[in-house]
């Protein structure tokens, strides 16, 4: 449809109806749902008067070609224009072939990976009626005591944005009107979320807009520039103002400087927040603050469905005000194809086929196997040979709670468990399985069996971490390590002196004391996904080279946080030469830096670096330099590396980091192969923010770096110099 044709239908709407596309209630609101309609408990509380319920635009949450078909088809039915109604739902590592957690995903540093596992995510929710997934979500994440890191593809905002570029593609394709195979993406949570005071989740934000726009916003704009159609506000404030009610965030940045023209959601109940954050006394202001922000849908509160039509009527509120929000989301009905076929890519047989079908699982096994982080390998204790005898204990050795966080439409039962996953590929007679303790519990008798079992054995593969309800959304803790009884656990294993393996499931970066210090190798291993089992059986039994890198730094201890590879020098900083004084800045009982940098990862070969060059060692603004680095498979099996550039701006306006990302390239080397790497680098990417929040870059010396990760690496050093005026 044309704009006009739009507003010419906005025109013909009734304030009900305006008001009502501007709502988004869950599934059992709506009549044709499975549940039938049964609005109970808080839901009730909501007060949505009865006339309005067939005016909601929008559900969140439905899913399955059955149950979407039927309730748009009632809608309908009901529908005085036939506007057709949009359903959104969560779908963010998955819908039924559940990928491994977005931490996970950004840790195979492949992008091509990154995009289709949303492009499957796309398809299967797409068939089963989805118009809108609320992803990716882009936060910046330095907090590992923030449960939703597992969300968030990490700590480095050019990485954030290369994968929240990849994800919207995915979930969108290229033709979001035709292609009823793929979904509109809503970026999430706009903004600053990731910083909550103390990893504590809904906890304020406070920063200054110069560090928001300097590490906090690229992704979101970046998943702009992709295209995506929707922002989803945060729950937090940023400088004392909820996300949810923030003109300058919505309104200036967003709308003005960003010229974003799509659709403005905020979080589950986030206006009505707006009361208890202390902004608004009442609903009627918070649905007043939330509009004239410019939050288009208010999401499963109802302070828009209660008084709007007040405001409106008493002029307190301009109505053209919801007549912009109104066109917007109609806009984004008819990009998605609603208007021509309300039912879009709905279809029970298609369903039938796309959904969980084998080339997805093996997606999902590749994935899986590309998103492990091998930190430790001692002895070369990994890759295991198949003619050992193995003992597999822990918690996690035959646990399906591997598909982490938000995958609510994922089936356990359909995950492969480790002890499956190595059955697979080993005579059953060589695997013995046992748990030991629970995750958060001992138990005598069954760690009697471990350490007997253990002991018959050559070699055990120890699988703890978090249950999925200990991280995620409110899923914040202040101690991060293992539960106490799986601690206990390695603790009398390794007692027994056989080469030990320890493989983790969990959701954030963890303080690994007690294991990390006492078993031999430890495989990150995150919440795999549908396929986890398979997946770390490849890596284990050598299958698959491992060759993921963390994305987020793993602390030595919890007192370190925030502790991230971008940070700045301070005044006084720790180094070499003052090694043994009192007054810079540094721990008194452990190192600054983390125990486990941003890009490390290990690999069953080893790469060398080695003749690192630039085109020339001075650039300017039309004279990029070009970067040329030698890498060797210096080991005898094949292997992928990850190599990365990084630069520091050494005399800014403005402090700068010790580090930044400014390229990365995945590489496949057979044994023996070298490999000409070359990035070319231009003085666009040199820019940032300075004090008056302009965006330029300063003339001067940069050093360079290549390397394996964020701390071994090669140095060398260019100048830029820009002509006068520039
Ligand atoms: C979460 C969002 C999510 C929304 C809808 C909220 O609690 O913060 O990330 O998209 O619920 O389910």
């Amino acid at each position: 449809m044309k704009v006009n044709q739009i507003k010419d239908l906005v025109s013909k709407m009734t304030l009900d109806e305006k008001i009502g596309q501007v709502i988004q209630l869950a599934t059992p609101f709506f009549k044709g749902a499975s549940d039938e309609g049964q609005i109970t408990g808080p839901m009730k509380e909501m007060h949505i008067p009865d006339h309005m319920l067939q005016h909601i635009g929008s559900v969140l949450g439905a899913s399955g070609a059955k149950e979407t078909r039927s309730i748009q088809e009632q809608y309908l039915q009901d529908s005085r224009l036939r506007i057709p109604l949009l359903i959104m739902s969560d779908i963010i590592h998955g819908y039924k072939t559940i990928f491994p957690v977005p931490l996970a995903i950004g840790s195979s540093w492949d992008l091509e990976l990154a995009e289709k596992s949303a492009t499957i995510a796309a398809k299967e929710a797409a068939v089963s009626g989805v118009h809108v997934t609320f992803a990716p979500m882009v936060d910046l994440v330095r907090d590992p005591r923030w449960g939703r890191v597992m969300e968030s593809t990490g700590e480095d905002s050019y990485l954030n944005s290369a994968f929240a570029k990849a994800q919207v593609r995915g979930f969108q394709g290229s033709d979001l009107k035709h292609d009823h195979e793929s979904v509109a993406s809503c970026v999430k949570h706009f903004a600053g979320y990731g910083a909550a005071e103390g990893g504590r989740d809904y906890n304020t934000v406070n920063m200054s807009e110069r560090e928001l726009r300097e590490s906090y916003l690229p992704a979101f704009k970046a998943a702009l520039e992709a295209g995506s159609k929707l922002v989803m506000t945060a729950f937090n404030t940023v400088d004392g103002i909820p996300a949810s009610a923030n003109k300058l965030l919505m309104r200036d940045l967003l709308r003005e400087e960003w010229n974003f023209d799509g659709v403005v959601i905020s979080d589950w109940g986030a206006v009505k927040e707006l009361i208890p954050h202390g902004v608004a006394s009442d609903e009627k202001e918070a649905a007043m603050k939330a509009i004239t922000a410019g939050v288009d849908i208010e999401m499963m509160t109802g302070c828009y469905a209660n008084h709007l039509q007040q405001l409106i009527e008493t002029n307190a509120m301009d109505v053209e005000l919801l007549n912009e929000a109104v066109i917007r989301i109609l806009q984004l009905k008819d990009e998605l194809g609603l208007f021509d076929d309300p039912y879009r890519g709905a279809d029970e047989k298609r369903e039938a086929e796309v959904v969980m079908c084998s080339a997805h699982r093996q997606a999902a096994r590749d994935i899986a196997a590309k998103s492990c982080v091998l930190l430790k390998n001692e002895q070369d204790v990994l890759p295991l040979a198949t003619t050992q005898k193995m003992a597999l204990l822990g918690p996690f050795a035959n646990s399906n709670d591997i598909l982490g966080p938000w995958s609510w439409l994922g089936d356990k039962n359909e995950a492969i468990p480790l002890d499956v996953g190595m059955r697979n590929q080993l005579p059953a007679s060589q695997l013995y399985v046992a748990n030991g303790c629970g995750v958060n519990k001992h138990c005598e008798q069954d760690l009697s069996k471990a350490i007997e079992l253990a002991k018959q054995s050559d070699v055990v593969v120890l699988a703890l971490g978090e249950s999925s309800e200990m991280s995620g959304e409110a899923g914040s803790r202040t101690n991060i390590q293992l539960p106490q009884a799986q601690l206990d656990l390695v603790a009398a294993i390794v007692k027994l002196g056989k080469p030990t393996v320890a493989v983790l499931f969990n959701g954030r970066p963890l303080d690994l004391h007690g294991v990390v210090d006492q078993v031999d190798a430890v495989l990150e291993a995150w919440y795999p996904g549908t396929e986890g089992g398979t997946a770390i059986a490849d890596i284990l039994f050598g299958n698959v080279n491992p060759s993921g890198k963390l994305t987020m730094s793993f602390p030595y201890n919890v007192g370190q946080i925030p502790v991230y590879y971008n940070s700045y020098n301070t005044g006084r900083p720790q180094g070499a030469i003052n090694a043994q004084e009192r007054y810079v800045s540094q721990y008194l009982d452990c190192p600054n830096e983390a125990l486990f940098p941003f890009g490390y990862g290990l690999s069953y070969t080893y790469f060398k670096y080695s003749d690192l060059e630039l085109s020339s060692d001075l650039m300017t603004p039309d004279k990029p330099i070009t970067v040329k680095v030698k890498v060797t498979n210096a080991g005898d099996v094949a292997g992928q590396e990850v190599v990365q550039l990084y630069i520091r701006d050494l005399v800014g306006e403005v402090v700068r980091p010790l580090k930044e990302l400014k390229g990365f390239q995945k590489i496949s080397l057979q044994p023996g192969e070298e490999r000409v790497v070359m990035f070319t680098l231009t003085e666009e990417q040199l820019r940032y923010h300075h004090a008056d929040l302009s965006y330029h870059s300063d003339e001067g010396r940069f050093d360079l770096y290549v390397g394996a990760n964020s701390q071994d690496v090669m140095t060398i050093s260019f100048n830029l110099h820009k002509t006068k005026g520039e």
